[in-house]
């Protein structure tokens, strides 16, 4: 029986082990799986995958803050990451980001309290000429406008039924 979240985080980690290998390639999946089902990597997390994969646990440290998609802080159910190279700058970055400050009334590097939302900056993502881009999880927007990010953030919300103030996710092991 699992009694604790580190029990049922290190149960999931054997798990994902068995699933991508106990070797070093199977480091990036493995920080994936738990990235998304947790949305964060713990220090607890990290020494546990280190451990498994025989590594120290720098190295899988190292990982997760050299790759923008993991993360050692908690992440919202939805991450937003706007482009701020310089095709997407000159359509008009600076106003989208300010509409999604107002709207979701947080600043970039910051998640809303509800764990609904996190706001990211992001480096090209390869649709310079569509730009102002964005990516919201692993999905593209692109052309975005102040007026799209009312709907866009709507359809987001639609996810998650009635308001709650409570964090989406318990799992902060
Ligand atoms: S400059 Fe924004 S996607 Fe390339």
């Amino acid at each position: 029986m699992l009694n604790t979240q580190q029990d049922r985080l290190m149960a999931d980690i054997d798990q994902m082990v068995a699933a991508h290998g106990s070797t070093r390639s199977g480091l990036i999946p493995i920080l994936q799986d738990v990235q998304q089902r947790y949305h964060a990597i713990s220090d607890f997390a990290m020494q546990v995958i280190a451990d498994r994969l025989g590594i120290h646990p720098v190295e899988v440290y190292s990982v997760v803050t050299f790759y923008s998609f993991l993360s050692d802080r908690y992440q919202g159910r939805f991450v937003i990451r706007l482009c701020r190279t310089i095709s997407c700058a000159m359509a008009g970055t600076t106003a989208v980001a300010q509409q999604l400050r107002n709207d979701l009334g947080i600043n970039f590097g910051q998640t809303t309290e509800d764990g609904r939302f996190t706001l990211e900056w992001a480096n090209c993502i390869g649709m310079c000429d569509q730009g102002p881009a964005m990516l919201i999880n692993d999905q593209v927007f692109t052309a975005v406008s102040p007026e799209a990010v009312h709907d866009i953030l709507a359809s987001c919300a639609k996810a998650f039924g009635p308001h709650t103030t409570q964090p989406v996710e318990e799992s902060h092991a």
